[in-house]
């Protein structure tokens, strides 16, 4: 059983949304909170995670509870890690180094984003290792190249390939609030400055987040993703030793077709409900892909991950292993690194407690036979 003695500041992801409203500028919030269109996607995808109802089953032994989970060689010590999020230190200017440190202490993976604002050895460094690197291929392959030889050589195991921003999605909120890489004061974003003044300072003081892994290359972000195909991934695959993951698979014939070029992991995910308003809901496709793959390969979900309950849904429904994205981010921008701790020991807290109303000692003892009712058998 875990040994969670009880939180200071976070009780709840929703509460620590509402605070990080109120202390980021308008443009950071957005530009954090926000999802594709009408940001439907987003919304359904958490309205089915909600209605999963899972099966309590009682008189079962739970006394030697374990959240832990073994996955592709390596015992994480919580059920999920950190996703790949760029760009974080408009949160926080120590933002990267809060994550690393938390990969650190609390040896779970932190994906490291190709647009990180610390450099991928510098993650790889201050998270003594636990860290996994992930790539965008923009428009230059090479310089793509050149970052998973860097990756190599510094000692990551595991790259994660991000393949759902052919396109950058359109995000209205941020737009709106006027937020834009590089950043821009305009009359708008000042006043948002102003009227935040805690996060001007601090962030001022710290300088403009520029992308850590660029160096003199200039980083566009709303330059397109989408030269990579099939074929660049075979080339990935040969180059790359270590375990490959594939990110932002939303449908069964890529998941299969994954599988034949030799992944390690797919990656089940909406982008957070940023990419396509669209989308089908991941947590669904999460159920559809698992049955059609069985165990023929490792299958990591993220996507509206907001409790430990959530957790739990997921692994039923057919994860080997989480991500969480916005939740770290809110719990920086509310309490800084002691929010970003507290958040992740309620979060696998909440999952032991879960677990044991279950009957259930570890993790990958869940399943189906675990949920009462979905929304979309
Ligand atoms: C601010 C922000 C930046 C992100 N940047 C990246 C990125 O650089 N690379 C990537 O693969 N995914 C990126 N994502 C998507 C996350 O890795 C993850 O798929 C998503 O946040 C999970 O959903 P959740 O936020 O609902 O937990 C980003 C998400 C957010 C919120």
């Amino acid at each position: 059983m875990n040994t969670f003695s009880g939180n200071r500041y976070i009780n709840s992801f929703e509460e620590t949304r509402e605070l990080a409203r109120k202390k980021l500028p308008k443009f950071i919030f957005e530009y954090i909170d926000g999802s594709a269109g009408t940001e439907y996607g987003e919304k359904t995808n958490r309205q089915k995670l909600k209605e999963i109802q899972l099966k309590p089953e009682i008189l079962k032994n739970i006394s030697s509870i374990s959240t832990k989970q073994k996955f592709l060689n390596e015992n994480i010590q919580l059920p999920f890690g950190i996703a790949p999020m760029g760009m974080c230190q408009f949160v926080h200017p120590r933002a990267d180094r809060y994550l690393a440190c938390l990969g650190r202490d609390r040896e779970i993976p932190i994906c490291v984003s190709t647009v990180a604002s610390e450099s991928l050895e510098n993650y790889w460094e201050l998270s003594e290792g636990n860290a996994w690197f992930q790539l965008y291929v923009h428009s230059d392959i090479n310089f793509a190249i050149a970052l998973v030889k860097r990756a190599k050589k510094v000692g990551y195991k595991k790259l994660i390939l991000t393949v759902d921003v052919p396109a950058l999605g359109r995000r209205p909120r941020e737009e709106i609030a006027g937020f834009k890489v590089p950043f821009k004061l305009t009359p708008q974003t000042f006043l948002d400055c102003a009227l935040h003044p805690k996060w001007s300072i601090s962030n001022l003081l710290a300088g403009v987040p520029q992308p850590g892994n660029f160096g003199k290359n200039a980083f566009d972000r709303s330059g397109g993703r989408g030269i990579i195909d099939w074929k660049f991934l075979k080339k990935l695959r040969d180059l790359w030793e270590g375990e490959l993951i594939l990110k932002g698979i939303l449908n069964v014939e890529d998941s299969v077709k994954a599988i034949s070029f030799g992944v390690d992991a797919i990656q089940v995910s909406g982008h957070g409900g940023r990419q396509l308003d669209s989308m089908p809901a991941p947590i669904e496709m999460l159920y559809q892909i698992k049955k059609e793959l069985k165990n023929k390969c490792k299958i990591i979900f993220d996507t509206g991950i907001r409790s430990g309950e959530d957790v739990v849904k997921a692994y039923s429904l057919g994860a080997d292993f989480v991500m969480i994205g916005r939740p770290a981010l809110m719990a920086m921008a509310a309490y800084e690194k002691t929010g970003l701790y507290e958040m992740v020991d309620l979060i696998n807290h909440e999952t032991g407690i879960t677990m044991a109303q279950l009957g259930k000692t570890i993790m990958s003892d869940l399943s189906m036979k675990n949920v009462f009712r979905t929304p979309f058998q």
